[in-house]
C-alpha cells in the first residue's frame, strides 16, 4: 500500500480528506504544525489526535513548531520589512513553507512516496506548499483531493463525513475561511466577499473593537539587536514570547488590523482582511529603527529589496536561490540595527514617539536650527549648482 502524509488541520475538508485517500489505497498519516493557531485553547491535541485517528489515519504527528517558525521565517521576514502590497504581513505565507519542509520530513522518515494538504485549487497556499516541497524533494508524488474530488458544497462533505463516521464539529465553524498563526491571522469569505461592506466585529479575533478600547494611551518599548527584538520595556524575552505578548498588548488596543484586495498569484483578486497586533508593532519599529542606522543609499536600495522579498515569500518561492541570496543581503545590513523605538498604542493606532541608537547617525549639530549648529551653509551653493547643472538648457 502506497504511503502518504497529510497536512491535516482538524477540520472539515483535511478530515474527510483522510478518509478520501484510504479510499484511494493510501495508507494515511497526518502531520498537523503547531505554529500558534491556538492549539490546546479551544480545543485539546489530543481531541485532534483521536480525530485524525477516527477519520482513518494510521499514524498522527502533532509538532510544535512555534520556535523554528518565528526564528527561521517570521525573522528574517520582519529584517527585510517584507509586506505584500503595503498593508499584508504574510502571517500565512511564512507558515506555509514550513509546513512544506515538514511533510518532506516525515514522508522521508516514514518512506512515504507521497504528500497531500487540504488546500484550494484557486489560492496561493497550494502553490506555497507544493513549490516548497518540490523544490526540498522533486520525487514525491503531490495530492491535492480539494482540487478534484466529487464534492461541490461543504454540505456533502457533511454528509460524506456522517456516512463514514469521521467525527467533526460543524456547531463551531465561523462563517468564514480562517487561517492562524502566532504571527497573524487571516479571514475571509462570507459576507466579506462583499467588498463595499465593513467587516463584522465578529470577524475579529484577537483585536478589540475601537469602540471598546481604553480612552488612555498605552506606552511601549521595544529593543532590537542587530535586527532581532529582544526586549519589552526593558524585559528579555524569547522571540516567541515576545510576539505573543505584543499580540495581547496590540490587540487589546485594536492595532494590526487591515482589510485589503490583494492579487493573489494565481490572478483572481480576493478581498481578506488580517489581525496581526505583535507584527504591526514590530514592523513599525524595525521600520524607524533602520530610519535611524542606515544611510540613504543603504536604506532606500533596501525598501526595493523589501518589495520583492515580500512578493517571493507571497508567490512561494521561499526556499528559492534568489530569496535566499536577499537573506544574506539582509543580514548585512542589520548589523547597525540595534536600539530602542517607543511607540504609543491608542484606538487602533501604533505611531512611533521615540527612537534611541549607538549606531544613529542622527547628528543634531548638523539638522538643528539652534546656534550650535555646525553646518557650513555656505558649501550648499555650490553643491546646488552642480546638481542642477545637468538640468539647465
Ligand atoms: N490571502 C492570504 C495569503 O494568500 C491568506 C490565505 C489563507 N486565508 C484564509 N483565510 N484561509 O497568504
Amino acid at each position: 500500500m502506497k504511503k502518504v502524509v497529510l497536512a491535516y488541520s482538524g477540520g472539515l475538508d483535511t478530515s474527510c480528506i483522510v478518509r478520501w485517500l484510504k479510499d484511494q489505497d493510501y495508507e494515511v498519516i497526518c502531520f498537523m504544525a503547531d505554529l500558534g493557531q491556538g492549539l490546546g485553547h479551544g480545543e485539546n491535541l489530543e481531541a485532534i489526535e483521536a480525530r485524525a485517528l477516527a477519520a482513518g489515519a494510521s499514524k498522527v504527528y502533532i509538532k510544535d513548531l512555534q520556535d523554528e517558525f518565528v526564528e527561521d521565517f517570521v525573522l528574517p521576514a520582519l529584517k527585510a520589512n517584507a509586506i505584500y502590497e503595503g498593508k499584508y504581513l504574510l502571517a500565512t505565507a511564512l507558515g506555509r513553507p514550513l509546513i512544506a519542509k515538514y511533510l518532506v520530513q516525515i514522508a522521508h522518515k516514514e518512506k512515504a512516496s507521497s504528500i497531500a494538504h487540504g488546500c484550494t485549487g484557486k489560492g496561493n497556499d497550494q502553490v506555497r506548499i507544493e513549490v516548497g516541497a518540490g523544490i526540498l524533494d522533486p520525487h514525491l508524488e503531490i495530492i491535492a483531493p480539494v482540487r478534484t474530488w466529487e464534492f461541490k458544497s461543504r454540505d456533502e462533505e457533511i454528509e460524506y463525513a456522517k456516512m463514514h463516521n469521521i467525527p467533526i464539529d460543524v456547531t463551531k465553524k465561523k462563517p468564514y475561511s480562517i487561517d492562524r498563526n502566532i504571527w497573524g491571522i487571516s479571514i475571509e469569505a462570507g459576507v466579506l466577499e462583499n467588498l463595499e461592506q465593513e467587516p463584522p466585529e465578529d470577524a475579529y479575533m484577537i483585536t478589540k473593537s475601537p469602540t471598546s478600547q481604553a480612552s488612555y494611551a498605552k506606552y511601549v518599548e521595544i529593543y532590537f539587536e542587530k535586527g532581532v527584538p529582544k526586549k519589552i520595556d526593558g524585559k528579555v524575552y524569547k522571540l516567541k514570547n515576545l510576539i505573543s505578548h505584543l499580540n495581547e498588548i496590540g490587540g487589546l488596543y485594536g492595532v494590526g488590523r487591515s482589510d485589503m484586495v490583494e492579487n493573489r498569484l494565481v490572478g483572481i483578486k480576493s478581498r481578506e482582511i488580517y489581525e496581526a497586533p505583535a507584527a504591526t508593532i514590530l514592523h513599525i519599529a524595525h521600520k524607524e529603527l533602520e530610519a535611524l542606522v542606515l544611510d540613504r543609499e543603504l536604506a532606500h536600495f533596501k525598501e526595493l529589496i523589501a518589495i520583492k522579498y515580500s512578493e517571493l515569500v507571497y508567490n512561494g518561492l521561499w526556499f528559492s536561490p534568489l530569496k535566499e541570496a536577499l537573506d544574506a543581503f539582509v543580514q548585512e545590513t542589520q548589523k547597525h540595527v540595534s536600539g530602542t523605538i517607543r511607540l504609543k498604542l491608542f484606538k487602533g493606532n501604533c505611531v512611533v514617539v521615540g527612537r534611541k541608537s549607538a549606531h544613529s547617525l542622527y547628528k543634531k549639530e548638523l539638522s538643528t536650527y539652534g546656534k550650535e549648529d555646525k553646518f557650513d551653509q555656505s558649501l550648499a551653493e555650490g553643491f546646488i549648482k552642480i546638481w542642477g547643472m545637468p538640468y539647465k538648457r
